[in-house]
């Protein structure tokens, strides 16, 4: 490895940032409402599904990667296998790009509402809907809190791997994990919540449809971030010494916990104000506000506070991971100096944004896009990035499995596990690797893509 770059200073290091970069948005603000939309538990066990037979392969294969390289996400690719390959590199690091570009916005919205609960009259409003409409559509209040939240994260990435990344997860990671369990508890505690549990954990299998199980793999892939080097870029940051299977097995229940409290915290909160799960994204904006308003202006401002905290705190630790992997290929590929390259690329980046930013209602032609079956801008980004991550995971299995080859990542992932040679998961990922995940991807990734332009409704 090239020792400039720096590393994660112990394996726990790695983990939470890992787990940071996992955690995010994703976990508190769409797989609720995504479970809402899609059955409750009847969600929770395709993902379940997911995370299990596609997303922790592609994981483990995606860290090994990164280390047996130490390079960034093109430079692993072309190193491990030829310059060609070396494009999908480069496709992963574009579509980080245009990840971040609309997280951040929403990171932006969360980061208004939190201010604006906690020391703002936000709770006042009488209609939560009708605010969150106008919120979005404030040019000024989006430039300012969007804008803040990009610079604070260039800010830690700016400080490099260990003062900057490192240091901020662990900070972040163990104060959101706090501040999600006394949600819960207060939230359990609610009258009916019950109810809400029962919605959450009690499957009806016929629930499941086409639409579930797309869902469900989208949501527990953007959920991991796998599919665009996040993961080899800070891959190449891991000690040889360190156990990457189990760091892999660990991060995915960090996260997968995460978005299972997430929902245990969420729903009870809706089912006490008999309120509907199915708002979609609407759900933590406009739903959740009412009912920390509900809660009287002490406790309304403290819970609610609370809660947009801990989704402040889960997007940032998602958006420095974002803004990290172009950063790492530019320092690795271009050689230009890591505060240039940090400072220029939010800017880059916020620019990206903006149209992201501006077609919720603001610009009428980017709030319903003809070609895209009326719908928003920022919704194509991100079905548009969804896509990429499925398509980068199936290909990247394909990379290991016929172009890297297998025993390269078997050698690469016995280093810092003894017993990885001869056990069954070293089976379990050979299968799961060569076979189920490329092609249960491939099919899924094309069924994707046809759902989102032609509509599912059409396809069967
Ligand atoms: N995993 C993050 C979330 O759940 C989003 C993300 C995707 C971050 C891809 C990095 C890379 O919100």
């Amino acid at each position: 490895m090239n020792d400039n770059r720096g590393s994660f200073s112990s394996r726990l290091g790695f983990i939470l940032a890992a787990a940071g970069s996992a955690v995010g948005l994703g976990n508190i603000w769409r797989f609720p409402y995504l479970a809402g939309q899609n059955g409750g538990a009847a969600f929770l066990f395709i993902y379940l599904l997911c995370i299990f037979l596609l997303c922790f392969p592609v994981m483990v294969g995606e860290i090994a990667i990164g280390r047996a390289a130490g390079s960034d996400a093109m430079g692993s690719y072309s190193k491990l296998g030829n310059k060609r390959w070396g494009y999908l590199g480069l496709f992963g690091i574009l579509a980080g790009i245009f990840i971040l570009s609309f997280y951040n916005v929403v990171a932006g919205w969360a980061f208004g509402y939190f201010l604006e609960i906690s020391f703002g009259d936000l709770l006042n409003e009488s209609d939560f809907g009708a605010f969150f409409g106008n919120y979005v559509n404030d040019i000024s209040d989006n430039l300012f809190f969007s804008l803040g939240f990009m610079i604070i994260t260039a800010v830690i990435v700016s400080r490099g791997i260990q003062k900057g990344v490192e240091a901020a997860n662990k900070i972040m990671m163990p104060a959101l994990y706090f501040i999600l369990l006394a949600l819960i508890i207060y939230s359990l505690t609610l009258p009916n919540a019950m109810a809400g549990v029962e919605f959450y954990l009690i499957p009806d299998l016929s629930e499941i449809t086409a639409q579930t199980i797309f869902d469900g793999l989208k949501q527990a892939f953007f959920s991991l971030s796998l599919g665009m080097g996040a993961l080899i870029t800070y891959g190449s940051y891991v000690n040889k010494n360190q156990n990457i299977v189990s760091s892999a097995a660990i991060i995915s229940v960090a996260d997968t916990s995460v978005a299972f409290f997430a929902g245990l915290m969420v729903f009870p909160l809706v089912f006490s104000q008999n309120m509907s799960p199915t708002e979609g994204p609407a759900l933590v904006f406009m739903v959740l506000p009412q009912i920390f308003h509900d809660m009287g202006p002490i406790l309304g401002r403290v819970v609610g506070g609370g809660f947009f905290l801990l989704l402040c705190f889960a997007a940032l630790t998602s958006t420095i991971s974002l803004l990290e992997v172009p950063t790492t290929y530019l320092v690795d590929q271009k050689k230009i100096k890591r505060t240039t390259v940090v400072w220029s690329l939010a800017l880059l980046i916020f620019i990206v944004g903006l149209p992201s930013m501006v077609s919720q209602g603001m610009v009428p032609a980017l709030n319903k896009l003809s070609f895209y079956r009326d719908r928003d801008f920022l919704t194509f980004i991100a079905d548009m990035c969804d896509i990429t991550l499925t398509v980068g995971g199936c290909l990247m299995c394909i990379f290991i499995a016929y172009k890297w080859k297998i025993h390269n990542m078997d050698h690469e992932l016995s280093i810092g596990n003894d017993g990885y040679m001869k056990s069954f998961l070293r089976k379990y990922l050979h299968f799961t690797i060569s076979y189920v995940c490329p092609l249960l991807l491939g099919v899924l990734s094309i069924l994707i893509i046809l759902e989102k332009f032609i509509g599912l409704e059409n396809i069967w």
